[in-house]
């Protein structure tokens, strides 16, 4: 079972820190002791999600620069000690840590906790290099649209070079009615188009904006992204957990027979 894994996009605000977040907390929930990596330095955002602000003293950063011992940086949640989170500093890049301490930071981090998830910047810069030489494997987080989809094709080539195996796809923002209409791409066809693995999907959500506002993560309400997220945890641990199948697009009825029975006219 995979451990250790990069979330990554090539388009930034697709939903990584998002969905971060609340994978590790569905994980935590599954029982598996999981830390979150804030490598988005300079842009650092999980603590936020996690409604964590105000605990954070030393970051990643002070780490790399021999500044604070690993376990000073790491947090754990008040509700929820199976829960840690590594912070990102306010300035610098994760570039600033070169391959060694990277590795050294995963393999420490793994002596205390199951699963190591790291929010990656979005686009190819040099510290998602350095992330992806460190981690097993890749989420590789999109939204349903061509430019997401296009950027996300940079990030499984740089897996590619770089000898790592394929990321598992996670569809964000995902409006099942749309699908059905024809007018957005299914998460199979995204997949289909990246040539990728399909973890699973997550639909557009007001909830997750509305978590976001009050400092916590979707996983404390009840509301279909929350669901969407706890069976991707699933297929993490190695639940054969069924992808939830969206209706295929709905084909217009037109003609005298659908006027008949009643059916909607062409628009
Ligand atoms: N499934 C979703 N439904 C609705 N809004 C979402 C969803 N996922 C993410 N968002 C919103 O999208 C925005 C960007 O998300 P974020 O996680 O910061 O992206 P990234 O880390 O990729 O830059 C946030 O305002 C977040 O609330
Ligand atoms: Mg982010």
């Amino acid at each position: 079972m995979i451990k250790t894994w990069m979330i990554a996009s090539g388009k930034g605000g697709v939903g990584k820190s998002t969905l971060a977040a609340a994978l590790a907390v569905a994980l935590v929930r599954e029982g598996k002791k999981t830390v979150l990596m804030d490598m988005d330095i300079g842009l650092r955002s999980l603590d936020i999600h996690l409604g964590m602000e105000n605990s954070v003293v030393y970051d990643v950063l002070d780490y790399a620069r021999g500044d604070c011992r690993l376990s000073e940086a790491v947090l754990t949640h008040l509700s929820m000690p199976q829960l840690g989170l590594l912070p990102a500093a306010q300035l610098g890049t994760a570039g600033e840590i070169d391959g060694e301490i990277m590795d050294k930071i995963f393999r420490k981090l793994l002596k205390h906790y199951e699963y190591v998830l790291a929010d990656a910047p979005a686009g190819l810069t040099r510290g998602i290099e350095r992330i992806l030489g460190s981690a097993e494997n890749t989420l590789l987080i999109v939204t349903p649209d061509d430019v997401s989809v296009r950027d996300a094709e940079r990030v499984i080539e740089l897996c590619r070079e770089k000898d790592k195996p394929a990321p598992l796809l996670i569809v964000n923002r995902v409006i099942p009615a749309l699908v059905q209409s024809g007018d957005m791409h299914s998460p199979q066809t995204i997949a289909d188009m990246l040539d990728v693995p399909l973890l699973g999907y997550v639909p557009d959500d007001t909830e997750v904006i509305r978590a976001l506002h009050g400092h916590r993560t979707v996983m404390d309400t009840d509301c279909p992204a929350r669901r969407a997220v706890e069976r991707i945890a699933k297929r993490l641990t190695g639940c054969a957990v069924p992808l939830m199948a969206i209706a295929p697009p709905q084909r217009k009825r037109s003609g005298w027979f659908s006027r008949r029975r009643g059916g909607e006219l062409p628009k």
